[in-house]
């Protein structure tokens, strides 16, 4: 890739590739992440559901979720649940195939590009914010878990590949967005 000229879009599993090396995210890693996967998803909704109860909380991640009345809109809350349960999963498998990069480029161009009604897009700084609830959870998950050295052995590993996610997840940011 040049880096000059070319947006990372071009080739995203020699970016993603790049990126998990420059972190540290090993083979032993990924097998950790693998194993220790079930401990997260059996608490999918839980996580999910917390997740959207704090967005919630501050007006500006709510104006996402919300009604024209302004009361939080169950469906699009049950919709936006399902789409992060489905990320969640496919993350905990560490499948850094072709259709997996691009999946996370597209739903980066959800949040940079689309607007969603009132709401409009959804800045970055919450997609940094919601990554750092996300390995806030996850770490409290391995120490209820795991003996201490386990827990934070997974959680170093988890971090490592959360934050490889959120440079993808940030890359619809630096495309230009669509004149007005
Ligand atoms: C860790 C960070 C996040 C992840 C992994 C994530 C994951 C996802 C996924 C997988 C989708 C479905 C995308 C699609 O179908 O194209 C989605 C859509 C959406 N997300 Fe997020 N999300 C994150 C942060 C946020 C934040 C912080 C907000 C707002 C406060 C938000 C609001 C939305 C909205 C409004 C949609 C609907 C997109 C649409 O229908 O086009 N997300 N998210």
């Amino acid at each position: 890739m040049n880096p000059q000229r070319d947006h990372p879009g071009a080739d995203m599993q020699g970016f993603v590739r790049e990126l998990a090396a420059f972190v540290g995210l090993t083979d032993d890693d990924v097998a950790l992440i693998r194993r220790t996967a079930p401990i997260v998803l059996q608490h999918e909704r839980a996580i999910t559901a917390a997740l959207y109860e704090h967005f919630l909380k501050f007006p500006s991640t709510a104006r996402f979720f919300l009604a024209e009345d302004g009361s939080p809109d169950p469906q699009r809350l049950e919709r936006r649940k399902h789409s992060l349960a489905r990320w969640l999963r496919e993350t905990a498998e560490v499948a850094m195939t072709h259709d997996f990069v691009y999946y996370l480029l597209a739903v980066s161009l959800s949040h940079s590009h689309r607007q969603h009604g009132p709401g409009g897009k959804v800045p970055p700084q919450f997609m940094v914010g919601a990554m750092s609830l996300a390995q806030t959870a996850f770490a409290g998950l391995f120490r209820d878990a795991l003996d201490a050295p386990d827990a934070l052995d997974a959680t170093v590993a988890w971090n490592k590949l959360l934050l490889v996610h959120l440079n993808v997840l940030l890359l619809g940011y630096f495309l230009p967005q669509p004149a007005k």
